[in-house]
C-alpha cells in the first residue's frame, strides 16, 4: 500500500458547536454534534497524520491517535487554534462556531424580573478565515458551508472570501444531512472550480472521501 501524503503531516481540525455565555448558568449555542469533525480527525489519524482536534462541548469519544483540546466558546477555540495554525500543514474548520456572543455576560444568574430583556451580541472572530488569509503557499485551508437550501453559490462565495483551498458545501436537511444525524450530503468544491457531488453517506465515509481529495491536493502541493 502506498504511503499517504498526509503521513507525518500536522493537521488541525475544529469540531462541534461553541457555547456563548449569557450568564453563569445560560448560553447560546447550536445543534452541532461534532460527528463530522471527529470522523475527519479519525480518518486523518489513520493515514498517519498528527492530528490536533479542537472541539466544543460534544458527547463523542476521541478517535484513536488524536490529540484533543476541549474548549467552550468561540474565543477559546480561536485562542487554541492560534497556537497551532502556524506550524500545521492543513487546517480543517468543521466546527459550527457561533457567529455572535453576548457582549457583556453576567457572572451570576440573571434574575427573572423584567417582562422583556435585550441581549446585545457582538461578532466572533472567523477562525478559519483568519488562518486561511495568512497561510503560506505550503499550507491548505479547508472549510464547510452549511446551507439551508441548495444554495451552492453561497458556498462558492465563502471559498472565495476566505480564500480556501476547498469548501464542503453541506446541505442542511433535518433527517439526512447537517447537524446531529449520522449521515451527510456534501459537495466538495475545490479552488480550481472542480466540483465533486457526494451522495448521502455516513459521516465516516464522507470524511474518507473528503480526505482522498485533500490527499490529492496536498500531494501535488508538496510531493513526497
Ligand atoms: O461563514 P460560515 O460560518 O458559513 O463559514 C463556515 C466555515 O467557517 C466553517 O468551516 C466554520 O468552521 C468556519 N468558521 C470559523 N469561525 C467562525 C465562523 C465560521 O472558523 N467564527
Amino acid at each position: 500500500q502506498q504511503e499517504s501524503p498526509l503521513q507525518g503531516r500536522s493537521i488541525v481540525v475544529t469540531a462541534g458547536p461553541t457555547r456563548e455565555k449569557i450568564d453563569g448558568v445560560r448560553y447560546i449555542s447550536n445543534y452541532s454534534s461534532g460527528k463530522m469533525g471527529f470522523a475527519i480527525a479519525g480518518a486523518a489519524a489513520k493515514r498517519g497524520a498528527l492530528v490536533t482536534l479542537i472541539t466544543g462541548p460534544v458527547h463523542l469519544e476521541t478517535p484513536p491517535g488524536v490529540k484533543r483540546i476541549d474548549v467552550e466558546s468561540a474565543l477559546e477555540m480561536h485562542a487554541a487554534a492560534r497556537t497551532f495554525f502556524q506550524s500545521c500543514h492543513i487546517f480543517i474548520g468543521a466546527a459550527a462556531v457561533a457567529d455572535y456572543r453576548p457582549a457583556a455576560p453576567y457572572e451570576r444568574k440573571m434574575k427573572k424580573e423584567a417582562e422583556e430583556i435585550e441581549i446585545t451580541l457582538v461578532k466572533n472572530p472567523d477562525i478559519l478565515a483568519e488562518f486561511s488569509l495568512q497561510k503560506s503557499t505550503k499550507q491548505l485551508a479547508i472549510g464547510f458551508a452549511l446551507e439551508m437550501q441548495s444554495d451552492i453559490d453561497n458556498a462558492r462565495k465563502k471559498l472565495e472570501s476566505k480564500q480556501l483551498d476547498l469548501i464542503a458545501f453541506n446541505f442542511f436537511d433535518r433527517k439526512t444531512s447537517g447537524f446531529e444525524v449520522d449521515t451527510n450530503i456534501l459537495t466538495l468544491i475545490e479552488r480550481s472550480g472542480k466540483t465533486t457531488e457526494l451522495p448521502q453517506l455516513t459521516k465516516h465515509d464522507a470524511a474518507e472521501r473528503l480526505l482522498e481529495v485533500i490527499e490529492k491536493q496536498y500531494g501535488s502541493k508538496s510531493p513526497l
